[in-house]
């Protein structure tokens, strides 16, 4: 669905907006040597949460890329009430057109980011597109779905089969990037029936609520897809992984 209304639907009562528990993400960050003030560049912020607990936790000074202005709006309220120390400025762009003005930063995300690059689908290739915009020795964390099995043909219609891997896949194409794999974490069941039951709440509440909207139907018959296919398939059949890569001190272009 190409509006931003039903993205801003499903994700306006979530806090990170993926199957990602905060416990997990401060795991794998761990691993990461970051310090107060170093930049990180959070592409495909939603409502900034992740931004904002990397300002406040970290003292990071994050710039938050939203492509939908909707989106940013809940971004640049969660922004605004942060205290710090670290800053948070939310840009309105795509990834692709940002990352070309925007130089290289310490720390890189994609957590869930889809058409980063429309011409390179394969997560291969936009690893190593993203490691251009890192810094040596800085850290790309990548956060995306994985495949537990081969999918179903109608897991394949929905998601587009070459953009997701499996678990090792994924540490795979990071290392074929020539990044180093410094920490892969895997979220639970639990993080992903939250995740899945508060986007079905948020639109079906939606559309009790505004009932003549005129694309009440057409996000009805979106979210009951969703909910099916979560139930039938993604539930068993698709991880949600947390991968943290290195670029190396010392690499060439
Ligand atoms: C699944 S949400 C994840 C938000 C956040 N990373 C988190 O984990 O809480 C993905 C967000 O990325 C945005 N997005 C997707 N592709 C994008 C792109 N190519 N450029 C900028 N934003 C993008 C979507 O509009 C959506 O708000």
């Amino acid at each position: 669905m190409a509006s931003g209304k039903f993205t801003y639907l499903s994700y306006r009562r979530h806090r990170i907006c993926n199957p990602l528990s905060f416990e997990l993400l401060e795991r794998v960050l761990n691993y990461a040597d970051l310090r107060t003030g170093d930049t990180a560049f959070d592409l495909g912020c939603g409502n900034a949460v992740i931004a904002t607990w990397l300002a406040e936790r970290l003292g990071l000074n994050v710039k938050a890329v939203e492509r939908f202005e909707s989106v940013a709006e809940l971004a640049r309220a969660t922004a605004d009430a942060s205290e710090g120390p670290g800053a948070i400025e939310v840009v309105v762009d795509a990834a692709a057109p940002f990352l070309e003005r925007a130089g290289a930063c310490r720390l890189l995300l994609a957590i869930g980011t889809v058409n980063l690059f429309p011409d390179a689908r394969e997560p291969l290739e936009a690893f190593a597109r993203l490691k251009r915009s890192i810094e040596p020795g800085g850290y790309l964390l990548w956060g995306d779905p994985f495949w537990r099995r081969p999918p179903s043909d109608r897991l394949r219609a929905v998601f587009a089969n070459e953009r997701y891997q499996t678990h090792a896949g994924y540490v795979a194409a990071g290392e074929a990037a020539g990044l180093t794999p410094v920490y892969a974490g895997v979220s639970t069941e639990a993080d992903w029936d939250d995740y899945s039951w508060r986007m079905n709440a948020s639109v079906e509440d939606w559309i009790t609520e505004n009932p003549a909207d005129p694309e009440a139907g057409a996000f009805q018959a979106q979210i009951a897809m969703m909910r099916a296919l979560y139930l039938e398939e993604v539930r068993q059949g698709m991880g949600f992984g947390l991968y943290l890569f290195r670029v190396p001190a010392n690499r060439a272009g």
